[in-house]
């Protein structure tokens, strides 16, 4: 069957990376990046690896990070022009740069921008044109300690914490000592885990492709490092899902792999709502209405229980289980929406029209400055954008947007009317109040990807190929299952339940959303 490599490279706390390199001596200290708000709702929005020992975490104010961790050096958000925003352009920037390097490295690969530090990248034409060299030279160099320096294994398996925790009889002489040899059983575990891998992969090229990919990654992220000076983490598997997955296992520096097979081992403690798709409302009716809280359970839940409960979802639902996933990487190096948005938490919620006003307005604006910048930058036109509002629930709407909407003040004109058409009840105010407010352009015209990098090229290239691998009939089922898949997915999108992490949304600040990393809540979906 088609079995693709993919790699995920995820800048580790970028932000932070990007204030400790305009300032060197923050490199190696604990570091917030706080956006502060004229209302008072300052908030972390990065935080360095140094800091988190300390329970440091987004979202938290800075009198609430300094409690914890005295020493950290909190760095400021510039601000932007308009409603009290954040300027992250030189955020943009730097990660402009790590795309150029990510972008220029292969030909062969397929590079797809996930968000503002994220990106797919699918490697299968670049390791299927290396399996074929001489196996024995490979595998020596694969072998060699230094070709995966930064490389862990994730099986699934639980050995690494039983054998971390055996020794702990030896009175703890110092922590220093013990913390010493709990590195080194780590160390010892990585590697001789890694030989396990490379042995297997003498006999099963699917093996071999993986690492393949892996020995890819830790020299992309060394080029990455050397040319931006920026960390960054990769998971390397299967597909965009486990790929995404695994890059989480181990950070910061450091990558992982999945030996094909062990995905649903990998799977069956991990959290529903870790899972790239389900960090939204899907994975959390999964939850509400079957009591599914890990891939575990969901993989066990017969088929005809996910039918009945989600008759649209259920064959997706059942392929994730299993830690299948046939999203494809994009060639897409361009943002499919440029959001702007804002959160009014608590005691900030919008009751009154006029506030209401304001704030388009300056969101209006705000977007309008990124859309004429884009324009510039990309050539391309937004005719479509979208009025998100949270009251007590979710509402979007969207308008047809063209040339007349780049006047001053025109676009503003187009949306309040459509902001107007989603407030309730009788009465000029809003009640409930408004807890959000964003606005996404997007459906771009032009801005096309470059051909021999399009999808259209790599739908080819691989059709031709497994043409002749399995023959016709095969090639055929697979694309009307693609098709199937594909409609699916734009359902799901439509649904708002795709975690959609190419739509970036920055600048937004989770105050009421601490606990975990789940973006999607602040995500604008089409
Ligand atoms: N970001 C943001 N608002 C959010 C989520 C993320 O502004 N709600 C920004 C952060 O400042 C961050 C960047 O987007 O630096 C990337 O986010 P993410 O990868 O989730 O976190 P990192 O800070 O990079 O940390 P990690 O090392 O865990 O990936
Ligand atoms: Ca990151
Ligand atoms: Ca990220």
């Amino acid at each position: 069957q088609m079995s693709r490599v993919i790699v995920l490279v995820d800048m580790d706390c970028f932000y932070a990376q990007v204030e400790q390199r305009d300032k060197p001596s923050l490199w190696g200290k604990p570091v917030g990046v706080l956006q502060y708000s004229a209302n008072g709702q300052s908030g972390l929005i990065a935080v360095s690896y140094e800091a988190r020992p300390f329970g440091v975490k987004r979202g938290m104010t800075a009198n609430q990070c300094k409690e914890l961790c005295p020493d950290i050096e909190i760095c400021l958000v510039p601000q932007g022009e308009y409603a009290d925003k954040a300027d992250i352009q030189k955020y943009r920037d730097a990660s402009a740069e790590v795309f150029a390097v990510l972008g220029s490295i292969d030909s062969r690969i397929i590079l797809e921008k996930a968000s503002v530090d994220e990106a797919f990248l699918d490697c299968t034409a670049y390791v299927e044109s290396r399996v074929t060299k001489v196996r024995e030279e490979t595998i020596q160099r694969l072998l060699d300690p230094a070709c995966l320096p930064t490389s862990f294994i994730v099986d699934g398996k639980e050995d690494e914490k039983d054998e971390d925790e055996t020794e702990d009889e030896e009175e703890t002489v110092d922590e220093e000592a013990r913390l010493k040899r709990k590195n080194e059983r780590i160390e010892m575990i990585r590697k001789r885990k890694i030989e396990e891998f490379i042995e297997k992969c003498r006999f099963d090229d699917e093996f071999l492709k993986i690492a393949l990919a892996a020995e890819f990654a830790e020299r992309l992220r060394e080029k990455v490092r050397e040319k931006t000076q920026f960390y960054c983490s990769a998971g390397v598997g299967n597909n965009k899902t486990m790929a995404k997955l695994v890059c989480a296992a181990h950070k910061p520096r450091k990558q992982s792999f999945i030996p094909p097979g062990s995905e649903v081992d990998v799977l069956r403690n991990t959290k529903v709502s870790s899972v790239r798709g389900l960090g939204g409302k899907l994975g959390r009716s999964l939850t509400e209405r079957l009591g599914i809280n890990t891939m575990g359970e969901l993989y066990r839940t017969p088929s005809s229980v996910l039918t009945a409960t989600f008759p649209d979802n259920a064959p997706w639902l059942m392929q994730i289980a299993r830690g299948e996933d046939y999203d494809k990487v994009d060639s897409r190096v361009l943002q499919r929406n440029l959001g702007v948005g804002k959160n009014f938490p608590g005691t900030m919620a919008i009751y009154t029209n006029m506030n209401a006003k304001f704030w388009l307005n300056g969101l209006t604006k705000e977007l309008r400055k990124r859309m004429a910048d884009d324009k510039i930058k990309h050539r391309r036109l937004a005719q479509k954008v979208v009025v998100h509002v949270t009251t007590d629930v979710s509402t979007s709407k969207s308008v047809k947007v063209g040339a007349t909407e780049e006047k001053e003040g025109r676009l503003f004109e187009k949306l309040w009317p459509v902001m107007q058409s989603m407030r309730k009840g009788p009465g000029e105010g809003w009640k409930p109040p408004i807890f959000n407010i964003s606005l996404s352009a997007g459906r771009f015209l032009e801005g096309l990807p470059s051909k021999e990098n399009s999808i259209i090229g790599w739908v080819e290239r691989r059709t031709k190929q497994l043409e002749e691998m399995e023959g016709k009939d095969a090639v055929e089922k697979l694309n009307r299952d693609a098709a199937a898949e594909e409609k699916r997915r734009l359902e799901r999108e439509e649904m708002g339940e795709e975690e959609g992490e190419g739509e970036e949304m920055e600048g937004i600040f989770m105050v009421d959303n601490l606990d975990d990393d789940d973006d999607d809540d602040c995500l604008i979906v089409e």
